[in-house]
């Protein structure tokens, strides 16, 4: 069939704009050199944005205290940065006064690798997001989805609000949702991606990072959006843990038909004393539901892991070994 030369001028744009497209969907990718002899330290926070009020000042406290002990290389944030609304542009006042001046210890004085919680898509997102930012405090790295490369461990950060029914349906909240809509294309894009970073991670160690949980017997218990969606690929590609923040508690749970972990450390400032739910099929190894943080160590062949209280206590700690010639 001949084309007239409108219809092809038409093809030629519609093939160079799919073309393109699905570069800018792709997961931006990013690395970290660990320290010399490939070993890898790392806390890990959530839920903590509050001016230094609940407890956030404490846990500050306890963490420079371990990121020293531990030399840590960065600090990961599961989410809820900025308590309850996000912040309002790049200038709000809130950055500093949660972020800048509340972890001021010199071992925390190093990148921290967020992604945003639903209290965040509450603010201006794309502020949240802008680089300007690390102007202000160039620790800060924020972004909806990407992956980290440190040699032993890969990480893949994945943006989990838009997963949730729940936002689209509620009225007493506004959500930004700028660079989302369409939800269905956003959501498969993510998953496409992460499918395919997973699958070609020669990494020993996978680690993926999320603001929901997958499984969780606090609050709001269990994602079901994406225990459907993520869980399987998880499971299928190997990833050894899921870091998640939400629920404001510490917890370990133990996947019980495969390798992964589902851990919460979501416990930067409020905690929810008391709310626990028996829901679970899977294997509850630790819960807290006091306020906290975790710091993990990892070799090639072991990930030691840790919570830590207010007062610097280790409430729990666990390792998960592998064998360096396995083939998983
Ligand atoms: C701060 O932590 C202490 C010790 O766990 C606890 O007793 C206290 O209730 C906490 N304060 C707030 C505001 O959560």
């Amino acid at each position: 069939m001949a084309l007239s030369t409108p219809t092809f001028i038409l093809q030629a744009i519609l093939c160079i704009y799919f073309v393109l497209l699905p570069s800018f969907a792709k997961l931006q990718r990013f690395q970290h050199q660990p320290k010399h002899d490939g070993s890898l330290s790392f806390l890990v926070i959530g839920d903590w944005g509050r001016q230094g009020l609940y407890n956030q000042s404490l846990v500050a406290t306890q963490m420079g205290i371990m990121g020293e002990k531990l030399n840590i290389d960065f600090v990961i944030s599961t989410g809820d940065n900025f308590y309850d609304e996000g912040i309002k542009g790049v200038n709000d006042p809130l950055f500093k006064q949660s972020f800048s001046n509340i972890y001021t210890a010199k071992s925390l004085q190093k990148q921290w690798y967020s992604v945003l919680g639903n209290h965040d898509y509450r603010g201006d997102t794309i502020a949240q997001l802008n680089p300007l930012l690390r102007k202000i405090d160039r620790r800060w790295f924020c972004m909806r989805s990407f992956t980290l490369n440190t040699g032993i461990a890969e990480f893949f950060f994945i943006d989990t609000t838009p997963f949730i029914s729940d936002y689209f349906n509620e009225f007493e909240h506004t959500y930004d949702w700028r660079d989302v809509s369409p939800r269905k294309n956003y959501l498969n894009n993510i998953l496409k991606d992460f499918e395919e970073a997973l699958s070609k991670s020669t990494a020993t160690w996978k680690i993926v990072v999320g603001h929901h949980a997958i499984r969780s017997i606090s609050h709001h218990g269990d994602s079901p959006e994406l225990l459907e969606s993520l869980a399987p690929m998880l499971k299928a590609n190997g990833v050894d843990m899921y870091l998640n923040g939400h629920d404001h508690c510490l917890q370990h749970i133990s996947s019980k038909d495969s390798p992964l972990v589902y851990i919460t450390s979501g416990a930067g400032s409020k905690a929810w004393r008391g709310d626990i739910k028996e829901n679970n099929v899977d294997e509850v190894r630790f819960f807290y539901d006091g306020q906290g943080f975790m710091s993990v160590q990892m070799t090639e062949t072991e990930i030691e892991f840790s919570f830590l209280d207010v007062f610097g206590e280790i409430i729990h700690n666990w390792r998960i070994q592998k064998s360096l010639h396995s083939s998983a």
